[in-house]
């Protein structure tokens, strides 16, 4: 049945299983600063990277739902599990009937399109959740723009914890950071482009980049969905039109407001005012 939904232009939606999302997210403000944004992260049931295909789908249209009640007509899934299990479903199943001229964009195509110019031995690596290597995406991704290219993927089910429980400077975090890039390199020793696969893992950087063999490239999503989002509108002005400019942003999160002002303040630098929302409603 068609949602009755706000028709006048909104901010952009950007949705996430937690925290992992604002690293997306601050890329893609400094590289739109005058557009609004709504951010959602569904920190009370994240992790999403070790649940089935079915919840990954359930939990991501919940919040899209709510992004498009709450005024978006544009939403970026800045999760790559969520891009992985529920872009596709959403987009042929859900979308006609919600609203057809409302639109859903994920994060692991824009990372792939830049993939070519940047590989030379045409061996690459994704690191990711557990869901997002077992959907084979990236793989299937890869293969429909760059089928020259042989993809290697390693989950790596601790770093997304080690991120949300503000863990990801500790000393316990290196044993991990190295298990599964170790692990990763052991599949194929021509690898020389490293995709962090999951909106987390930039936290995990400076580890990332102390065990990462020189000579490898490791590619961050943030700056590529920015600018693929900031092409994205210049193609569209019908839904550049329908998008507020302001400079602002209001962050939503289905956990409690204080712990995620806390934690997020500290990703982006800056103090912010948080809501809490229900996606079970
Ligand atoms: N940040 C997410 C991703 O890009 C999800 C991590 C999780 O919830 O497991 O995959």
């Amino acid at each position: 049945m068609k949602q009755t939904l706000p028709t006048q232009p909104g901010p952009i939606g950007v949705f996430d299983s937690g925290y992992g999302g604002l690293t997306i997210l601050s890329k893609i403000r400094e590289a739109l600063p005058q557009y609004d944004f709504i951010y959602l992260g569904d920190n009370a049931r994240a992790p999403y990277g070790t649940r089935s295909f079915d919840i990954v789908y359930e939990f991501t249209l919940q919040a899209v739902r709510r992004l498009f009640e709450l005024g978006c007509h544009l939403v970026i899934l800045a999760c790559n599990t969520a891009s992985a299990k529920a872009l596709r479903s959403i987009q042929i199943n859900n979308l006609p009937t919600i609203d057809p001229d409302r639109r859903v964009l994920g994060v692991i195509r824009p990372t792939v399109e830049c993939i070519g110019n940047l590989t030379h031995t045409r061996h690459i690596g994704v690191l990711g959740t557990a869901g997002t290597i077992k959907s084979e995406s990236y793989v299937m991704e890869v293969r429909k723009l760059f089928p020259d290219i042989r993809v290697s993927g390693q989950a790596c089910p601790m770093w997304v914890p080690l991120v949300e429980y503000g863990e990801s400077q500790s000393d316990g975090a290196d044993y991990f950071v190295q298990k599964y890039i170790d692990a990763l390199l052991a599949q194929d020793e021509r690898i020389d482009t490293v995709i962090l696969g999951c909106t987390h893992y930039p936290l995990l950087l400076p580890k990332i980049r102390r065990y990462m063999p020189e000579g490898i490239t490791i590619v961050s999503q943030g700056e590529l969905v920015a600018e693929s989002l900031k092409d994205y509108l210049r193609r569209h002005p019908d839904m550049d039109a329908r998008c507020t400019r302001g400079g602002g942003c209001t962050y939503y999160t289905t956990e409690s407001e204080e712990k995620f002002a806390d934690s997020a303040s500290a990703f982006l630098n800056e103090t912010i005012r948080v809501s809490r929302l229900d996606l079970n409603e």
